[in-house]
Order: C-alpha cells, then sequence, then structure tokens
C-alpha cells in the first residue's frame, strides 16, 4: 500500500515562496461520480469553527459523489471522524469514538470508518492508528481533503488501509464544493494555517502556513451568500489579522474587512484574532461600519509578560490593554471575549495572580480557560514543569469563578434594554421560545408568538443570567 504519513519536522518548514491558489484539484471522475449513490454517511465533527467549515466542504464533495448526510451512527455505510488536536482531552474524546465504532465495523465489515483534521497530521496517533485501530479504513488530512473522491475510491475497490496525510506547508485550493448545515449564517475562509509557532500550540504544525484567500474570491463568495439570503457571514482563519501579508498586502485585514461590510451583507463578524498583527486601524473599521458586528475575540492566554514570552506570544500585556482602551473608547458598546491558558510550565502563583489582575482590568464578557496541555512536537512540552495538576486545577477554578462572576455583571447591563437578534431556531421543548444572538453575540431565549429563523428581530430583555438572556419579542 503507497501509504503517505506526517512528518512534524517537514509541517514546520516554512518557506517564504508565494501562495499558490490552485482552482482545478479538485475533480470527480466520471467511473466514480456515483460512488456514493444509495450510500449513507455520518460525519462528525470536533474542535474549533476551521474544522466546522471543513466539514462542509467534505460533505459538499459527498453530496457530490451521491452520498446522503445521515444523523444516526447507527446504520450509517460510512462514518467520518473530523478531529481536533488541540488539547490532549480533545484528542482522548476521539479515541474513545474509536474504541465505541468498533462494534459496529464488528457487524458490519463493509462499513467504512475515516478519520480526518488536525489529529491526522500527527505522526503519533498515525502510528496509533497503524498499530492498534485496524477498525480504521481511511485516513486523510487537512491539506488534501480535496482528495477525497479519489482516496474513497481507492479503499472501496482495495478495500485496503489508505492513510494520505501531506505536511506540506499547504496552498489555497479553490473550487472545491459546499454543503453548508446552516441556512442564514456562514463561515468564510480568510486565511488557512499559522506562522505564529507559539510554544503551546499543535495548530501551525496541523493546518500549514499561513496563505490567504484573494480578496476577489471572498468578496465574491460573501456577495453570492448575500444574494441566497444569508444574513450574517464569519471571515474565519485561525489568525485573521495576519490575513493577505503573503501576499504582500498591507494591513490586508483591515482593507478586507472594509470591503467585505461594502457589500451590505447584514452582519459580519470574524475570528480568531492575535494581538501581535492586531491593528488600530481594525478598530476604527468596526466602527465605521454598522454590519460589523460590536464584538471582538481577543486571545490573550496570559496577564504576565514572562510567560507571554515563554509562549512566544511576542506582545505584552501592556499592548493587549493598549487595544482594549482603544476599542472601549472608539465602540462603547464593543463586546470582548478571551481565551486564557492556566499552569503553563513553571507558572508562579504571583504569574497567575497577574492574569486575574488583567482579568480585573478588561472585565471580558467571556473567556475559554484551559489547562495547559502539553502538545508531543512542541517546544513547551520539552520544559520541566514544576506546577502540579492539583494546582493547575486549582488556579482554574479560581479564574473560572472571575469569569462567571463577570459574564453575569456584564448580562445584566442588558436588562431592561431592546435588543436586535437574529432568529437560529425554536425551542424543542416550548413553540413559543426562539433563540438567537445579538450583535455583540449574546444568547438570547425569548418569547414570541412567531419569529422566522434568518430574520432580524427586536426583543426586550427580562432576565440575565450567566451565559444567557432571556427576553421577549416586541
Ligand atoms: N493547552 C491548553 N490550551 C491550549 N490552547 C491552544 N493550545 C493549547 C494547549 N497546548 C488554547 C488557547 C487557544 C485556544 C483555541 O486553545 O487558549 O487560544
Ligand atoms: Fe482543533 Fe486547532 Fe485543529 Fe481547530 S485548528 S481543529 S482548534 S487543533
Amino acid at each position: 500500500m503507497d501509504n503517505k504519513l506526517p512528518s512534524l519536522i517537514n509541517a514546520k518548514k516554512r518557506s517564504i515562496h508565494e501562495t499558490e491558489i490552485q482552482r482545478d484539484l479538485f475533480y470527480v471522475d466520471e467511473k466514480i461520480a456515483n460512488l456514493g449513490s444509495g450510500k449513507t454517511c455520518y460525519l462528525r465533527t470536533y474542535g474549533c469553527q476551521a474544522n466546522e467549515r471543513d466539514s462542509e466542504t467534505i460533505a459538499g464533495i459527498l453530496k457530490r459523489m451521491g452520498f446522503t448526510m445521515i444523523d444516526d451512527e447507527k446504520t450509517a455505510d460510512m462514518i467520518i471522524l473530523n478531529t481536533c488536536a488541540i488539547r490532549k482531552n480533545a484528542e482522548d474524546k476521539v479515541f474513545g469514538e474509536i474504541g465505541y465504532l468498533k462494534q459496529y465495523k464488528d457487524q458490519r465489515p463493509e462499513l467504512i470508518i475515516a478519520l480526518c483534521g488536525c489529529m491526522a497530521q500527527e505522526e503519533a496517533v498515525i502510528d496509533l492508528i497503524i498499530d492498534k485501530y485496524p477498525q480504521i479504513d481511511l485516513v486523510f488530512g487537512t491539506h488534501n481533503i480535496y482528495r477525497l473522491p479519489q482516496l474513497l475510491h481507492q479503499v472501496m475497490i482495495t478495500q485496503e488501509r489508505v492513510i494520505e496525510v501531506f505536511s506540506k506547508e499547504g496552498e489555497v485550493i479553490e473550487g472545491i464544493p459546499t454543503d453548508r448545515f446552516i441556512k442564514h449564517k456562514a463561515w468564510v475562509n480568510i486565511i488557512y494555517g499559522c506562522n505564529k509557532f507559539c510554544t503551546y500550540c499543535i495548530v501551525p504544525y496541523t493546518r500549514g502556513k499561513e496563505r490567504s484567500r484573494l480578496l476577489s474570491d471572498i468578496i465574491k463568495e460573501v456577495s453570492e451568500l448575500k444574494e441566497n439570503g444569508y444574513k450574517e457571514i464569519t471571515l474565519l482563519g485561525q489568525n485573521v489579522n495576519a490575513y493577505g501579508k503573503d501576499l504582500g498586502y498591507q494591513d490586508g485585514f483591515s482593507r478586507l474587512l472594509e470591503a467585505v461590510a461594502q457589500t451590505n451583507i447584514e452582519r459580519i463578524r470574524f475570528t480568531t484574532s492575535h494581538p501581535w498583527d492586531f491593528t488600530d486601524e481594525t478598530i476604527d473599521i468596526m466602527a465605521r461600519y454598522d454590519n460589523i458586528m460590536p464584538f471582538l475575540h481577543l486571545p490573550v492566554q496570559s496577564g504576565n509578560n514572562e510567560i507571554l514570552k515563554l509562549m512566544g506570544r511576542r506582545y505584552t500585556i501592556e499592548r493587549y490593554k493598549e487595544i482594549y482602551d482603544r476599542l472601549k473608547k472608539v465602540i462603547p458598546n464593543c463586546s470582548f471575549s478571551t481565551d486564557i491558558i492556566v499552569g503553563f510550565p513553571n507558572e508562579t502563583e504571583e504569574q497567575f495572580n497577574d492574569t486575574l489582575e488583567l482579568y480585573d482590568y478588561c472585565q471580558f464578557d467571556n473567556a475559554y480557560t484551559f489547562i495547559y496541555s502539553p502538545r508531543e512536537g512542541t517546544p513547551a512540552a520539552q520544559m520541566e514543569d514544576n506546577v502540579s495538576y492539583q494546582d493547575k486545577q486549582r488556579r482554574l477554578s479560581i479564574l473560572n469563578e472571575k469569569v462567571d462572576h463577570y459574564a453575569k455583571i456584564k448580562n445584566e447591563a442588558y436588562l431592561n434594554k431592546t435588543v436586535k437578534v437574529l432568529v437560529d431556531g425554536l425551542s424543542k421543548k416550548n413553540k413559543n421560545v426562539f433563540s438567537g444572538y445579538t450583535q455583540t453575540n449574546k444568547l438570547v431565549n425569548f418569547i414570541a408568538d412567531e419569529a422566522k429563523i434568518g430574520t432580524i428581530i427586536d426583543v426586550l430583555i427580562t432576565d440575565a443570567k450567566t451565559w444567557s438572556l432571556n427576553g421577549k419579542r416586541i
């Protein structure tokens, strides 16, 4: 079998050659165009929005090949796990699921089980799969989703296990079909990969180098989404603020954001930002256009400069506060969220207290908080660590108390106010309860006689909880 296996060493390489835009790599030969006809597929997605978006591509390809996507893993002819590698617990969940799926494979040997996404890019994971998990028939990576028709064909005709993972820097591939799961909100990729190499992070290895889509391709996609009735788009990248650097654009993200705003699509969001590349101009553009939502997710990771340095983050807490101060000055109603890691190797109690202090300064609307998880192949995983797991857990719960405290206070500020909500759905239990998000990204559950999914309506806030608001349509 001609398997192509991942290599973290190759995945680390970065050359200066310009991003290549490939428009004809995806194809489906006539002989395999109906390979999925009469067959069903269950696709399960773990991890971040990049994976969600990749799953829409995978579903688009499968539908093109005749497969029907279903929600039931028990009866599916094919099961695909689109995996996340960010922390060990994300991987443990996937291995648990692979173990669980073995019973189906034993019952129905013709079942195809595939694994893709970020875990597929790790050599340790692939070694384990080769050794211990014969139930996996196909592995493909984050760079070769476009090869899915050919890989599936190979698995089906040879009935042998196929592993194809590229650890190259990657290119931008346009023209792959997409099956969007939601019909009024869409993810739009703007930049793939990451060059930051934060010392704890596996993403630069699993997703390749930073490479941007052409501005014209992005604007075309957004305009088409708008024409098709989409109300909200989220510009996606591991680090959106680096958009266009590889194409020679100056402050490409601000330029792109402005161009997207000028399409007049109703709501624009973007994620994830990195303080390193973040410019003041981005805040000014956010302020200038009503359709750019007043919400910023800006991961800080730690409130201590020495830890930030060890993490390879390349900004200081002073700079982070400067961005926050400017944001609040220019867009006072802007909501603000972050990511924080506690228990980085050798983090002292004082250094952790600096994180708490920063939290009090920024009073975040929300924060995703994590215990540091060593990732094989990253520099931080080589560091000795004198902090016990118990201490890490204690720090996490102290921090989480603060997170809850400010989340509640921030939500209480909405009481008795009227907000614009994009209606996402209807409660399963009560046909008069709907849900959606405010411009500032607050989840609202509200009562209404009727509310159409995909419309933007006024809701009066009547109750504030820690993680959501309650209200009624007015
Ligand atoms: N351990 C714990 N958290 C991590 N993150 C990234 N890598 C790790 C790791 N090794 C967190 C960061 C990042 C978020 C997506 O996940 O906070 O912003
Ligand atoms: Fe997980 Fe990161 Fe991969 Fe997203 S890019 S799936 S968060 S490892």
